[in-house]
């Protein structure tokens, strides 16, 4: 009966009466108070605006205010590098430079807008509907269309097309997710283009009362959106509008050790999407024996459909799909709205205009695509993800035309309070692979480190401080895509305050801290991927000038630090240096060259690499790190010290915080002792000095 209801209006645009009818058929067929539970994930939460202060780290709005120097956030609370204990911390994540030559020599980024075609698309969706922009019909006059639907074939890999509707009017209901429009119009006037939106399905609208959420849920959205091999570094530098609003208007949360664990989209999707590698998933690879389509891998977005989740994927360059390439696809749509078969057409269409739909940029209408699914479902759970390539695949010098349309997106799904009660994440999978920057230091390093950001929305500021102050602090620790995947995980187990237990030993929900000793190596990332840097002996450290100097500067240092305490501490003078270090990538990661298999699962190393050679390309480095051991005297004591060199302007960062005395002064400073105990570790009292000679001669 209630199949018949349903069947009987999808397709009849006149039926949208009986739709309502149905709609309220079925609820009296549910629990009042089901119901209710269920609004409540809705976007109706009422909230007051942060009453905490908002934590936002300094170092990304360092980075943010280069080019847009205004901050609206209300009452911030600056986290300074101090507070992220980086010095603890097991992995370092090198810092880099976002003016760094040995990028932007390959990088020729596109200036001004995207051109389109001037004149207006003559239709345009409005939830779920067809629409005839209202420009069109002043200019041209009355308007009529034919409607093909576009519908996926047997596979991933053919459409069909769906009964043609003729002549469709305003405001009719969409038949379907994706269609043609051949328009004419009284003036003569012709109008031929294709349009995504989404159409109305009563089943999907009820799915969270017929399925409802485990009650351990926290019911936000997910609303995901990345780009093709963009790094951290360059998102920042070609999508400055965009990171800024994340920064100094959402508060988002950039993962600054994010760090791929594989080679490919493929390597970087999978574990967010199924907790596991290619490898470890059923054998799905074109013309391999036993392969099977990808249906079988486990989705995340199934648990999310299981929970009530009306679910959304989609990404352009079909023809290198992320599970259609080197893999078989899938053979049933793995989601609700499903964007495959809408670009399967569109890109085999001729056009002029390669990155437009008529006036509208593909980027655009993926945005569009992913506003509409909102607006389609304003009270339903959502899962969306939609993952950009054409404008940064084959070079990333087309992002910036993305960057004010994203920018524009956010601000609009925020204003209509979408972003109340969802997770949002901007991403991308892996920096550019392109040989030649693979070849610099910084390019292998920027490769590695994609760029993550993590927004929750506000109302969860307000009721867990504590997590959004874990979240901040794993910032800066070593992440990869697993803990992804085990934080969508943890928003299905949630419980306030008790410790979340990860499903997997190699991942953490980035709700809890993760331990600041976590590698690569405990965290799955092979070492030739692994942009952790680590401390690496300097073997030739005796002979090397640049040691020289920077232990003369220490000892400057030491001595210029005294100078309050003169008259009572002897002049120090460099003894010898002990030990000397440099924090380094590790040499794996140096001499990788390129995957030698075509599914990116076997390494290639450069055989005649010699690691003095491959170390020179480090000096691109903004501010290496040295440590040294070294002995002064008088008196022979020992420290160690962290030091950072700044190339550029060839001075050296020296700081007391980073000094310690390691080996016992005892009694050496007894002369300031209780006066400035602040000097004990280093001072050697003068009078020692004068006994000392007089006993020596
Ligand atoms: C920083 O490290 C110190 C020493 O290990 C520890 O006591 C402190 O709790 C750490 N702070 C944070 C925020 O992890
Ligand atoms: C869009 O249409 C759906 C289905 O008719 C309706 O439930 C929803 O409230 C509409 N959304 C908006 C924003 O009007
Ligand atoms: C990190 O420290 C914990 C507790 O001290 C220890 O159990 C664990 O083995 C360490 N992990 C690594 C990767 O060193
Ligand atoms: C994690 O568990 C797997 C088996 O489930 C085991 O093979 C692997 O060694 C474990 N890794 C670590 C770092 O404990
Ligand atoms: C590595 O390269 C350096 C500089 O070209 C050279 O002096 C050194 O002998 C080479 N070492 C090896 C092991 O090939």
């Amino acid at each position: 009966m209630i199949r018949r209801c349903l069947r009987y209006s999808k397709y009849r645009y006149t039926a949208l009466f009986s739709l309502v009818t149905c709609t309220l058929f079925l609820l009296m067929y549910t629990s009042f108070s089901n119901v209710l539970r269920h609004l409540s994930y809705g976007r109706f939460y009422v909230y007051s605006d942060y009453d905490e202060q908002t934590l936002v780290d300094e170092s990304d709005l360092v980075e943010s205010k280069r080019q847009q120097p205004q901050i609206i956030l209300p009452n911030i609370q600056l986290l300074k590098e101090d507070y992220f204990n980086l010095s603890h911390l097991t992995c370092k994540n090198p810092k880099l430079d976002i003016d760094s030559p040995d990028i932007w020599k390959y990088l020729q980024p596109v200036k001004g807008d995207l051109e389109c075609e001037k004149t207006h698309n003559w239709v345009y969706i409005e939830n779920g509907t067809f629409r005839l922009s209202q420009q069109a019909l002043h200019k041209h006059g009355p308007i009529v269309c034919a409607y093909r639907p576009i519908l996926r074939g047997k596979d991933d890999f053919s459409t069909v097309e769906g009964q043609r509707l003729f002549p469709v009017v305003d405001k009719m209901p969409l038949v379907s997710d994706f269609f043609r429009a051949d328009c004419r119009a009284r003036d003569g006037s012709i109008y031929s283009n294709i349009h995504s939106g989404i159409q109305f399905d009563a089943g999907l609208h009820m799915r969270h009362i017929w399925n409802p959420m485990v009650k351990t849920h926290l019911g936000y959205n997910v609303l995901m959106f990345g780009f093709d091999s963009i790094s951290r570094m360059t998102f920042m530098r070609l999508l400055p509008k965009t990171y800024s609003y994340l920064i100094q208007q959402l508060g988002a949360v950039v993962m600054k050790g994010y760090n791929i664990v594989g080679d490919g989209t493929p390597a970087a999707l999978l574990p967010i999407l199924t907790s596991q590698t290619e490898m470890e998933l059923p054998e799905s690879r074109r013309g391999h024996e036993g392969a099977q389509t990808v249906d079988r891998y486990p989705w995340i977005w199934n648990k999310f459909k299981d929970n009530g989740y009306v679910t959304q994927w989609g990404e352009d360059g079909q023809s290198v799909g992320t599970f259609q390439m080197r893999l078989l696809g899938f053979r049933d749509p793995p989601v609700d709205h499903y964007m495959r078969p809408f670009f399967l057409v569109a890109e085999s269409m001729r056009t002029t205009k390669p990155y437009c739909f008529g006036s509208v940029s593909r980027h655009q209408n993926m945005l569009n695509w992913m506003r509409e699914f909102f607006e389609m479902y304003p009270i339903q759970p959502k899962f969306s993800f939609l993952f950009h390539s054409q404008y940064s695949h084959d070079t990333n010098n087309r992002l910036p035309y993305a960057d004010r349309e994203l920018h524009d997106f956010l601000v609009h799904m925020n204003t209509k309070g979408y972003l109340d009660n969802t997770m949002l994440i901007i991403m991308t999978d892996h920096g550019a692979r392109y040989s030649q920057l693979r070849k610099s230091y910084q390019g292998k390093l920027e490769e590695r480190l994609p760029f993550m950001s993590i927004r929750m929305p506000p109302i969860f500021h307000k009721r867990y401080p504590h997590l959004i102050r874990n979240l901040r602090l794993n910032s800066h620790r070593l992440t990869t895509p697993f803990d992804i995947h085990e934080t969508f995980l943890n928003l299905f187990n949630f419980q306030d305050d008790s410790d979340y237990r990860p499903k997997s030993n190699r991942s953490y929900s980035l709700f809890h801290p993760i331990p600041d000793n976590r590698t690569c190596e405990s965290a799955a990332v092979e070492s030739h991927w692994c942009a952790c840097l680590q401390w690496t002996p300097i073997v030739d450290y005796q002979t090397r000038p640049l040691i020289q100097k920077i232990s003369q500067a220490v000892v400057d240092y030491l001595n210029s630090y005294l100078s309050d305490v003169r008259n009572e501490c002897a002049q120090l003078k460099l003894f010898q240096v002990h030990k000397a270090q440099e924090l380094a990538a590790n040499d794996m990661m140096l001499k990788f060259v390129k995957s030698i298999d075509k599914d990116g699962r076997v390494p290639g190393f450069n055989p005649q690499s010699n690691i003095t050679v491959e170390k020179q390309v480090r000096k691109d480095q903004r501010m290496p790190l040295y440590q040294l051991q070294l002995e002064t005297i008088p008196g022979h004591g020992q420290f160690e010290i962290t030091v950072g060199h700044d190339v550029l302007q060839e001075t050296f960062d020296i700081q007391k915080r980073r000094l310690s005395r390691i080996n016992k002064y005892g009694r050496d400073s007894e002369c300031i002792a209780r006066k400035r105990p602040e000097f004990r570790e280093i001072c050697y009292c003068d009078k020692f000095v004068t006994n000392k000679k007089r006993i020596s001669v």
